[in-house]
């Protein structure tokens, strides 16, 4: 086969020189624009496992790099006056012209041809060759003649940054994080040989540009950073190498990722690989290994498949198939990563302690969990949960044969709202159940939210339940409307207080456009009109909710006046039934949310139009609702903190949300989302709405409860200790298992909960069975 690489980066020179290894009759050209040792940039990193790779498919360059390379561990972060690290996390750096000059070596040995200082226009440049690899790095010219084939879908970030080098010696993978008089600025630093280090200075576009660096050349620029950096560099030097760049050499990350890979254009067959087709921002350290392991798995697919020209269509397509997975997943998690970073001036800097900080930074990509963070340096990590504990005023208990306190997952630490202070951060989340008749709860009602009361959760959330009758969703949701009911739900809220530790909270909704439906396993299902029996509907607009649905009138004041009132009276009896807390429902798609979301509001009123007229009438009921409901108690509020429909609510209105339910003194936001329109596409995943939790109680600065996809201890732990929520919420996990957090404390060995006495000779059973199981996870882990 004859094969022209265009590009000598790592992906270029890598594939060529496992090809030429795997068939020494390959005829292979790398052809690159750049002088041999001639190269942008500093050090690279990458992680073990990327190099134990490479040892399997060329032990030679791989000797050579291991030789080369600096390894660290640790992890340091140096901010506010105080300096944190925290081992474990294992890196490789190595100057990227050192990497680039072995592969060059070692390419040359087994007869790879290289040609240097050759630009190549085109891959239509070499028609005689079979294959043609765009390994051309990020501005790909191959990639950009032929957009209509690889389809890039390329995002430039808000964030600017340098690549600098420095002599400073550092022994950890340093970040550094200063204040300047328009904003924070942050270091990116890891030393890759002994003398040299990679300093990468980062900050959001507006700060940048009210120093006015996009005026500075080079020089100026890092002169610029030196001063900002100061006290940390201590009279060192920072250095560029990136002369060929113009003007400022600050960039703006581009997210790159294609959608094919490969064509065939008339001659040759041509694939992209390396930052050609895909990008990772530098906060994961990862588009070397990207490159590298592209081309490892398209010399795997030649090798398995066979090296012939025929074989080469089907090659490619497997090499796309295989390698988009794994590209999607880094990206997604240096996408966390890089945003992290982006936002980290306005949501994290002056918002938290630097011990919080540096736990929110090392999960950053919602990669790496607090399990992860223990297996990589528990003292660490230990250090850190006492130091959380300390804050939720906990001392942490002192177990049989141990002298310094144990720490306390930061899951079961205490937290405390108004005047009710619950045992744990795990709630149970509000579930529709759809068995009440007439509105009343009974037996069913009382063994499910008693069950789940005595299962470990500090407060148990009953079902939306409604203001009126003709406010239910189905004929068998809850109300709370009537004295009956009120018994009803006084029974079992007496039940809780008496025999568990739990609270126990009320959601108040309104169906609106919503209403009248079936339940989910009756009729058509969820969401669909009722075969009879309907009710009218009301909503913010004259708009159902499916498109044949029932059609809801447009409120009038009329129609506003009496839902206000209904709302009120509930809670009126949400107070003499008993309830602790009480949370307002304003999401998915209900009345209050139809009014919030522009898909679903399309009043000229005074109740629409402007965010500011769409959230009148939600808060004026919380308004008229919270002067009702006890001082002493916490109120939250549900919001669909995105509707995941063009045009619909983003995170950014959301915020503005929070902030105006915050002002009208909510104490909580309930962070859910979606569920507004049909035409929604959520983007799911483990703890997906978290990030809205997140971003609202960093920079609304009101406690949030995290909900959706938090099914183990480890994703509640992560998300409390990160002070990413003050408090999870979890559905599902709790309809299979109503004791979910008395098994989790089991799962992670905490055995210092309490279970209901009558129950307790199951828990030494239970915990013994999940030491057995870790016990066997850690040996098959060689730990
Ligand atoms: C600030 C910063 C820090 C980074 N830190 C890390 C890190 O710590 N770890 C990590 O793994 N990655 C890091 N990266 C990313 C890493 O540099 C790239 O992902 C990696 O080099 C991609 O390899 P590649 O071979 O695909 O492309 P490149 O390394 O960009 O190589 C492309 C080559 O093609 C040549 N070329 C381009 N056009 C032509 C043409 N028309 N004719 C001939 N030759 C051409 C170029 O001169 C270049 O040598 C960082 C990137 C940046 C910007
Ligand atoms: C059966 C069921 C009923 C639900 N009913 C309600 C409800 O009454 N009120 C509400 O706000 N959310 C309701 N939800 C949404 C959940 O409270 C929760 O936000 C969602 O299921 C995501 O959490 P999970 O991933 O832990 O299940 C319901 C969810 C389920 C599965």
């Amino acid at each position: 086969m004859k094969i022209v690489c265009i590009g000598g980066g790592p992906a270029g020179l890598y594939f060529a020189l496992l090809m030429k290894k795997q068939g020494r009759h390959h005829d292979i050209t790398v052809v690159e624009r750049n002088k041999p040792y001639d190269t942008f940039g500093w050090g690279v990193v990458f992680s073990d496992q990327t190099m134990d790779h490479m040892r399997h498919w060329d032990p030679e360059s791989a000797q050579e790099i291991q030789q080369a390379f600096n390894h660290w561990d640790d992890i340091e972060l140096q901010f506010k006056g105080q300096v944190i690290r925290s081992g474990g996390h294992g890196f490789v750096g190595i100057g990227r012209k050192k990497m680039l000059n072995i592969l060059q070596l070692r390419c040359e040995a087994l007869g790879v041809k290289l040609l240097f200082e050759q630009d190549a226009a085109s891959d239509l440049d070499f028609p005689d060759a079979d294959l043609v690899i765009a390994s051309d790095g990020i501005n790909s010219n191959v990639r950009n003649r032929c957009p209509e084939v690889f389809k890039p879908d390329i995002v430039n970030r808000p964030n600017r940054y340098i690549w600098l080098g420095t002599h400073k010696q550092y022994d950890a993978f340093t970040f550094l994080f200063e204040k300047t008089e328009h904003g924070w600025f942050q270091a990116h630093i890891y030393k890759f040989d002994d003398q040299t280090a990679t300093f990468i200075v980062e900050c959001p576009e507006d700060v940048w540009l009210a120093h006015g660096l996009d005026q500075a050349d080079q020089a100026e620029s890092i002169a610029f950073c030196e001063k900002v950096f100061a006290a940390n560099l201590q009279g060192e030097r920072l250095m560029t190498n990136a002369r060929h760049l113009r003007g400022s050499a600050w960039l703006n990350f581009q997210r790159v990722k294609c959608a094919q890979w490969s064509h065939f254009n008339g001659h040759s067959h041509v694939v992209l690989m390396g930052d050609s087709v895909h990008t990772a921002h530098f906060a994961i350290g990862s588009g070397t290994k990207l490159a590298l392991e592209d081309a490892i798995e398209l010399a795997r697919q030649f090798k398995d498949q066979g090296d012939e020209v025929a074989h080469i269509p089907q090659v490619l397509k497997q090499y796309q198939a295989l390698r988009a997975i794994d590209v999607i997943r880094l990206q997604n998690a240096a996408w966390n990563a890089m945003e992290w970073f982006e936002v980290c001036g306005q949501r994290y800097c002056d918002q938290l302690a630097p011990e919080q900080f540096m736990y929110s930074m090392l999960t950053r990509s919602q990669r790496i969990s607090h399990e992860n963070l223990r297996l990589r340096d528990k003292n660490w990590l230990e250090g850190y949960e006492r130091w959380f504990a300390a804050q939720a005023n906990l001392t942490a208990p002192v177990m049989a044969g141990h002298s310094a306190p144990n720490a306390v997952p930061p899951m079961f630490t205490p937290y405390r709202l108004r005047a009710i202070t619950l045992k744990n951060r795990v709630v149970v989340s509000p579930m529709a159940q759809y068995k009440s008749v007439d509105g009343r709860v009974g037996d069913f009602h009382l063994m499910h939210l008693g069950a789940r009361a005595m299962g470990g959760a500090a407060l148990v959330f009953a079902e939306m339940t409604c203001t009126s009758a003709d406010a239910r969703i189905t004929p068998g949701c809850p109300g709370l409307w009537n004295d009956a009911q009120q018994g009803d739900w006084k029974r079992i809220v007496d039940w809780v207080h008496q025999e568990t530790d739990a609270k126990i909270a009320l959601q108040i909704g309104h169906a609106g456009p919503k209403g009248s439906t079936c339940a989910p396993w009756q009729g058509a299902g969820s969401d669909h009109a009722l075969p009879e029996g309907n009710w009218p509907l009301l909503s913010a607009s004259a708009q159902a909710f499916l498109p044949n649905g029932q059609v809801p009138s447009a409120m009038t004041q009329q129609d506003m006046v009496r839902v206000k009132n209904d709302f009120v009276r509930t809670t009126q009896r949400a107070v003499q039934a008993g309830f602790d807390w009480l949370e307002l429902h304003c999401a998915h798609g209900y009345l209050l949310s139809s009014f919030i979301s522009p898909l679903t509001n399309h009043r000229q009123d005074a109740y629409g139009g402007t965010l500011e007229n769409r959230l009148r009438y939600p808060l004026d009921i919380f308004t008229a609702v919270r002067a009702v409901w006890p001082a002493h108690l916490p109120m939250s509020v549900r919001i669909s903190a995105h509707d995941w429909v063009e045009g619909g609510m983003t995170p950014d209105q959301a915020t503005e949300v929070a902030r105006a339910f915050k002002a009208a003194g909510a104490d909580m936001i309930d962070c859910s989302s979606g569920q507004v329109s049909v035409q929604q596409k959520p983007v799911y995943g483990r703890m997906y709405q978290t990030p809205f939790a997140d971003r609202i109680r960093q920079e609304v600065g009101i406690p949030t409860l995290a909900v959706g996809a938090i099914s183990e201890a480890d994703h509640v732990n992560s998300v409390i200790a990160a002070g990413r929520a003050d408090l999870c919420a979890v559905a599902r996990p709790h309809l299979a298992n109503p004791a979910w957090t008395l098994t989790e404390a089991a799962r992670i060995g905490y055995t210092a909960v309490k279970w209901p006495a009558p129950y307790q000779s199951g828990q030494p059973q239970l915990e013994a069975a999940f030491a057995r199981e870790r016990m066997l996870q850690s040996a098959g882990r060689g730990d």
